[in-house]
């Protein structure tokens, strides 16, 4: 696949407002979550993304009618004829898996083909499928597949050994339907794991506890269909807040929550940038070169992975040394690379990457390797002199809706060349 490029010219200092739009992890495990109702269930502000229209596949392959009008994305599940997704949609996107606990709850069957690693790391299934079996489920591994079936969901205590966004999600999907009460001990916390819980709960399920590091859900015989507003998309908003800092801009960033950004807000504020926090708006004003600081990502409430490649990029322009420390992902340092040839200056050892603040990043030809690491070149190209080429652009589509259209609102200069054209 021939895939598009931006270019773009840099130190244009940002200015004005931006809307974040829905958040794409959040989108996903709702749509997903559609499938536990016969009927029409309807979403809202689902941002249009490469990784939803691969979700809606998924659901349409399943049986499931999708429809776009406006704003809202119906879903009508009443009639789900497959119960199994093959290699071509697995493969487009990981968070696929997201079908396993729905399906097995609705359908009591499901036949999916495992994930492959990722350029990140090697993504495991383990938690997803322990948490299943101690429901009940019956697992079959064979020639790449994932079969599991369950004649009567039964609820159960389950302790994840990683906190996993995903498996705590297919564990909840899978035990809304279940006999009795489950407990999910050690549950991821983020803010889409709530997300998730409100809507379910808005489909007639009982589940408590989310944001919390125990989750209870009380079985339902049957959940019905709801309407439901996604929350933003906290990811999208903190690379709108570093474009701000990172260009010495003045820029109010709209339909946030703020609460869900503070460990990105928090570190912003030691790079010595003034942030005003409003109701539903974050206003990033910088003046004067950055200070640099350390990192170690973590679970949520901690510092998110999702953000570890842009702050890499704004810490290569900030003063003085910085340590970042990768704790989830294996892989995470794709972007280092590229950034180098912008002229950063960071040294790698295993999980940890030192940088050396330089005054000034160059443009340069660099290449996205995946989404986030796609965000931190783009971002390093808005503050870097000259012009810069960013090519695989379509791992940014992935997760940023009209990137570029926003951009040139706020007065960056970028373009977007579609090969062939
Ligand atoms: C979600 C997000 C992704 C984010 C990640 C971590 C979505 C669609 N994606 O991915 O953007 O980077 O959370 O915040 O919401 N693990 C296991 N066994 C498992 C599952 C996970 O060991 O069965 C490990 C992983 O290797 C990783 C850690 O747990 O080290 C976190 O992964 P997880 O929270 O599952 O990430 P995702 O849900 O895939």
């Amino acid at each position: 696949m021939t895939m598009d490029r931006y270019v773009i010219t840099g130190k244009q200092r940002l200015e004005g407002t931006i809307r974040v739009s829905g958040a794409k992890n959040s989108s996903l495990p709702l749509l997903a979550a559609t499938l536990l109702a016969e009927g029409t269930s309807t979403l809202l502000e689902i941002p249009a993304l490469a990784d939803i229209t691969h979700m809606i596949e998924v659901l349409e392959h399943l049986g499931c009618g999708v429809m776009r009008q406006d704003e809202a994305l119906i879903i009508n599940a009443g009639l789900l004829d497959s119960w199994d997704v093959d290699e071509g949609l697995m493969r487009q996107m990981r968070a696929s898996n997201l079908i396993l606990g729905p399906l097995l709850a609705r359908r009591g069957r499901v036949k999916i083909s495992r994930p492959g690693g990722c350029a990140i790391g090697s993504r495991p299934m383990d938690q997803h499928i322990k948490g299943l079996q101690q429901l009940g489920v019956k697992v079959k591994e064979k020639h790449g597949y994932i079969e599991a079936w369950a004649d009567q969901l039964q609820g159960a205590d389950v302790y994840l050994d990683v906190p996993s966004v995903g498996a705590t999600e297919n564990i909840m999907m899978a035990a809304v339907l279940a006999k009795g009460t489950t407990l999910i001990r050690n549950a991821a916390r983020e803010p889409e794991i709530v997300d998730l819980q409100n809507f379910l709960n808005k489909m007639g399920a009982r589940v408590r506890g989310a944001g919390m590091d125990v989750l209870r859900i009380d079985g339902v015989d049957a959940l019905y269909p709801a309407e439901h507003t996604v929350i933003a998309d906290r990811i999208e908003a903190g690379t709108h807040m570093i474009a701000a800092v990172m260009t010495e801009g003045d820029v109010t960033i709209e339909n946030v929550v703020p609460e869900h950004l503070e460990p990105v807000i928090a570190k912003l504020r030691q790079t010595g940038a003034q942030i005003t926090l409003l109701d539903d708006s974050v206003r990033v004003q910088q003046r004067g070169r950055l200070k640099g600081f350390d990192i170690k990502t973590m679970p949520y409430p901690g510092f998110p992975t999702d953000m570890q490649p842009q702050f890499m990029a704004m810490l290569s322009c900030a003063e003085g040394t910085s340590i970042i420390t990768e704790t989830i992902f294996e892989n995470r340092f794709q972007h280092v690379d590229e950034l180098r040839r912008m002229g950063a200056q960071i040294t790698v050892e295993g999980r940890t990457a030192v940088i050396r603040g330089v005054e000034t990043l160059e443009g340069a030809f660099v290449e996205a390797t995946d989404l986030r690491a796609g965000a931190a070149l783009f971002l390093a190209a808005l503050a870097a002199e000259e012009a810069t080429v960013l090519e695989k652009v379509n791992y940014i589509d992935r997760g940023y809706e009209d990137l570029e259209e926003k951009y040139r609102r706020l007065g960056a200069k970028v373009r977007r060349v579609i090969p062939n054209e």
